[in-house]
Order: C-alpha cells, then sequence, then structure tokens
C-alpha cells in the first residue's frame, strides 16, 4: 500500500502534547496509506543545548517529506537565553518562506456542539486564505539609534504582484467549489500602496471567476462584522499580518484557539505542505495536559485532504463533531482522553 513520508515538528510548550494526538488519531484512520513519520526535535530546547534553529541539513530532510504536521513553536516568555522571535522567525516562518507556503489556510466552523461565545451566531463556515510568504513578515526594515529616545524603527510590507496574484487566484479557486463568495480584508484606505496591488489584483481575477461575487470589507471593519454576523463570510483573502489577526478572532467565535486547525499549503505541490493548529505553544497551560488537541487533530484532517484522502478527513472531521457533541460545557480538557476518544471514534 502507499506510505506517507510525515516529518513530525512536535516543538515547544503544548506542542508536543496535541501533536502526539493529532499523530494518534492519524494512525487509528482508515485512510488506506501507511503514515511513515520522522520526529525533529527542533524548537526551544534543541536551541537552548545546540544554538540551533534549523540546520540546513535538517530543513532539506524536512523537505523530502510529504507532508508536515507541526505543534507549535515558541519557547517560555521573558527566557533571558532566548531573543524574542527567534525560534518564530528562524524555524516556522522559515519553513513557511522556503516551502513556499504561499497559501495559509484557515477554515472556520462552528461545528455542531461546539462552544460559540455568540448568542446567536447562525450557520457559520468560512475559510481564511492567509497569505503566507510576504507582507510585513519577511524581516525588511530595521532600526536606527538603538536604545535611544531618536530611536527609529521600521517594519515594511512587502507585496508583490506575484505574491498577490497567485494568492487571490486560489482564494478565488476556494470560493469558486464553496458558496462563490470572496471578500477582500485590507486596509486599502490607508495602505495605499499595498492596498492598490491587491485592489488591482483581485478586479483582474474575478473575471477568470465570473461566478464568485467580490466584495471588498477595511480589516477594522471586518472585526465588527466578524462578531455581529459572522455567517456572511466565504471565503477572505488577505495579507499575512491581517490574516493572523483575522484568524484569532475567527477561532474565538467558533469555539476557541483550541478548535482552530491550519494549513501551510504550496498548492504548486513542489514542496511539502504543512499542518498545525492556529494556536502557540500556550507557556501558560504548557505540562498539565489540558490543552485541546481539537485544533491539532483537524490539522491532521487538513493534511489527509491535502493528500487527496477526502474520505478520511470527512471521517476525522465527523469524530471530532461527534466527540465536541459529547462534552460537557465548561468540563476541563485532558489532552489524551480527546486524543484516545476521536480515535476510537474514527476507528468505528
Ligand atoms: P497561544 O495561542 O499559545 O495562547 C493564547 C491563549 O490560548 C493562552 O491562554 C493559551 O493557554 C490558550 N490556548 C492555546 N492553545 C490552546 C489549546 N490547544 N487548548 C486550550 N487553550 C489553548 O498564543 P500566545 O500566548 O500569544 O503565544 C505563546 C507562544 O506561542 C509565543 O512564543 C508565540 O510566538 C508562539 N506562537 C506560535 C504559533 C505557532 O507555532 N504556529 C502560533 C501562535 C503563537
Ligand atoms: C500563527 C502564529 C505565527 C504567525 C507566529 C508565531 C510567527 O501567530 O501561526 O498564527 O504570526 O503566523
Ligand atoms: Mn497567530
Amino acid at each position: 500500500s502507499r506510505s506517507v513520508q510525515l516529518a513530525v515538528i512536535p516543538g515547544d510548550g503544548i506542542g508536543p502534547e496535541v501533536t502526539a494526538e493529532a499523530l494518534k488519531v492519524l494512525e487509528a484512520t482508515p485512510t488506506g496509506v501507511k503514515f511513515e513519520p520522522t520526529r525533529y526535535d527542533l524548537g526551544a530546547e534543541r536551541y537552548l543545548a545546540t544554538g540551533e534553529v534549523l540546520p540546513d541539513t535538517v530543513l532539506e530532510e524536512v523537505r523530502a517529506h510529504d507532508a508536515i504536521l507541526l505543534g507549535a513553536v515558541g519557547g517560555k516568555p521573558g527566557d533571558p537565553n532566548l531573543p524574542p522571535g527567534l525560534l518564530e522567525r528562524g524555524l516556522l516562518l522559515r519553513l513557511r518562506f522556503e516551502l513556499d507556503h504561499y497559501v495559509n489556510l484557515r477554515p472556520s466552523r462552528i461545528f455542531p456542539g461546539a462552544a460559540s461565545p455568540l448568542a446567536d451566531p447562525g450557520e457559520v463556515d468560512f475559510v481564511v486564505v492567509r497569505e503566507g510568504t510576504e507582507g510585513p513578515y519577511t524581516g525588511n526594515g530595521g532600526a536606527l539609534r538603538v536604545g535611544t529616545p531618536a530611536e527609529v524603527a521600521t517594519e515594511v510590507s512587502v507585496n508583490t504582484a506575484f505574491g498577490v496574484e497567485r494568492v487571490v487566484r486560489d482564494a478565488f479557486a476556494r470560493a469558486q467549489k464553496r458558496r462563490r463568495k470572496l471578500t477582500l480584508v485590507h486596509k486599502t484606505n490607508v495602505l495605499v500602496h499595498a492596498g492598490a496591488v491587491w485592489w488591482r489584483l483581485v478586479q483582474e481575477v474575478a473575471p477568470e471567476f465570473p461566478d464568485v461575487t467580490v466584495d471588498y470589507m477595511h480589516v477594522d471593519a471586518t472585526m465588527i462584522h466578524l462578531v455581529t454576523n459572522p455567517s456572511r463570510f466565504d471565503v477572505l483573502v488577505t495579507d499575512n499580518l491581517f490574516g493572523d489577526i483575522v484568524t484569532d478572532l475567527a477561532a474565538a467565535i467558533t469555539g476557541g484557539i483550541g478548535l482552530a486547525a491550519s494549513g501551510n499549503v504550496n498548492p504548486d505541490r513542489t514542496t511539502p505542505s504543512m499542518f498545525e493548529p492556529v494556536h502557540g505553544s500556550a507557556p501558560d497551560i504548557a505540562g498539565q495536559g489540558t490543552a485541546d488537541p481539537v485544533a491539532a487533530i483537524l490539522s491532521g484532517a487538513l493534511l489527509l485532504e491535502h493528500l487527496g484522502l477526502d474520505d478520511a478527513a470527512a471521517a476525522v472531521e465527523r469524530a471530532v463533531v461527534e466527540e465536541l457533541a459529547a462534552r460537557t460545557p465548561g468540563a476541563p480538557v485532558v489532552t489524551a482522553e480527546v486524543g484516545d476518544s476521536v480515535a476510537a471514534r474514527v476507528a468505528g
């Protein structure tokens, strides 16, 4: 039978806790393929022990896999030996950039049984297509006269026609397969240079998808509509930083950050795509065995879908829906029990 080479990067904090459960579920799912996981001990511990973040040789090994499952990256806050952003940039963003994960796919649904904090949210099922390789994340910028009252720091947002066009086209294609509605989210009233590129390319690509309705919303107003009328959205397309922020709110309104899955996708399939929860290493709850592994498990479902195993992906989703429906509201989550239970449900 077909075997799938899986690079597993559990990472820091709750990353290893939730990744173990996601793997458990993947291995229990009837897929017809055999997962062959290789574990990579990248993260804070390795950095603190060796000074290594992502050695080139490891990156090349990871690149040779069919897909990547990642937990979370980020050490303990305030650790004097760990410069801020070092792991986030050097490990997570480096993987996204080097593997050209230009589609950061973040679906948001209120699953039956999930506890939305909104009183009457209606049917909520949208996808944020977040650009994954550009924007203010590229590290362009710098600081002058650091530490003086005259200090100046800049972070320059990079928006190339090439990079914007490809993610916009991907978002249109996804909208066409869904409810055929695309919302461009930006801040064209202030960020006029970047805004103009996004606006123009959405207009230029639109005629290729004549059945998709296009609208535009400023990112600040998007925060309002996500809370007051989230069911209006189908596909949202936006830049790297806006997409980061929008998807934490999207997670919160659809039942919490513990349920939000993501894929860092290279639609051209020239590199392995990488699947990870939207959440981080959650140092505040790490080591307690109380992190919700559903976000990681659903990221595993996105991985299955990416590999063309649609039935298996749907089976994992169904098992999660059952699991959420069986939850007692307010009861504490036990990470390993959730994994065991979802694995048992998916195995039938
Ligand atoms: P976070 O997502 O780690 O945590 C935010 C809040 O959500 C915390 O209260 C946490 O306890 C809670 N939470 C997160 N995941 C949960 C889960 N599965 N179950 C229950 N509760 C959960 O965000 P943060 O605190 O801003 O960041 C912590 C570290 O993680 C930082 O170093 C940050 O850079 C990093 N980070 C990494 C990723 C990633 O690897 N993709 C994503 C976000 C943040
Ligand atoms: C996420 C995280 C990352 C991001 C950080 C840790 C680099 O917040 O995956 O949402 O901003 O993309
Ligand atoms: Mn984020």
